[in-house]
Formats: C-alpha cells, structure tokens, sequence
C-alpha cells in the first residue's frame, strides 16, 4: 500500500521558472509537482502537492496533514525564517518533516541562515534546486519502509 505525503510550499514559489532563475533555477512549480508525482509513484508514496502565499493557509494545510499523510516535505519560502505559526503547526504533527529550500540559503543574506522550521525537521536539503524534492522523497521513502532505496 502506497503511504501518502504532503509537499508545502510557501509564499512566491508560484512564480518559479521566471522568479530570479539564476538563484532559483528554470524548473517552474508545475514541473516539480510532475516530477515529484512521477518519482513518488516509483517509491510507493502518493504526492499531495501545494501551494499558497498565505501563513495561515499554510497552518491549515499542515494540520490537516496530521490525519492525512505519513510524511510531510515543506519549502516554506520566506516564512521559514519568520514564522512561529508555522513550526508550531509542524511541532504538532507526528510525522517526519522534511524541509526544502532551492537554493543554498547559508550562501545568501544572513537573515535567511536562520530557519525556525528546521526545528521540527528530521532533515534539511537546501542548494540542489528542484532535485532536493525528489532527495526528500528518497529519504521519507526509507524512512517509512516503502522502499529500499539508496538512501
Ligand atoms: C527559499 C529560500 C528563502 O530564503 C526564500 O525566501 C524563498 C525560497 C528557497 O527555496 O531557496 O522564497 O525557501
């Protein structure tokens, strides 16, 4: 039976694919949710994928992962390095948590060398563009015994 894992992403992250490509990469979100859909599949977990600019929606999303999902994976944007709201939702959920950021956020401004969600995460991927979502996978897949993976 395949396990169902919830894929966040936060404020601005709709715009990827013409937002600053140079930080960010080409990939739009439409290609990552694709790409994290077929890889997924051959992992034996379902993708539940969204977006939203909103904090509070982002809160709501979250809690419904309480009952809904096995895994959760959270690029929060720009709320990762301002939001309690956030890694309180996350703190109650008791499922691994897996955080993304795109880009290599320690090699940018010093206010985002700090992430409030990283408290509530198993693990942190950040600098490998869109593949970090597909590396998440890997590592909930093996986590929760849906596969022998490689990782
Ligand atoms: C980001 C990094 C954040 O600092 C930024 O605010 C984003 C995207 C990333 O994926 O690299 O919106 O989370």
């Amino acid at each position: 039976m395949s396990e169902m894992i919830m894929i966040l992403n936060g404020p601005n992250l709709n715009l990827l694919g013409g937002r600053q490509p140079e930080v960010y990469g080409s990939d739009t979100l439409e290609s990552i949710e694709t790409a994290c859909r077929t890889h997924g599949k051959a992992l034996g977990l379902d993708v539940d994928f969204h977006q939203s600019n909103s904090e509070g929606r982002l809160v709501d999303l979250i809690q419904q992962a309480r009952t809904s999902c096995a895994g959760l994976i959270i690029n929060a944007g720009a709320y990762s390095h301002t939001s309690i709201a956030i890694l309180d939702a996350l703190l109650a959920v008791d499922v691994p948590v897996i955080e993304v950021h795109l880009s290599n956020i320690y090699q940018r401004d010093e206010f985002r060398h700090h992430s409030y969600i990283s408290k509530a995460a198993l693990g942190i991927i950040c600098g490998l563009g869109a593949h970090g979502y597909e590396l998440a996978l890997d590592a909930l897949a093996r986590k929760l015994g849906t596969t022998k993976g490689s990782t």
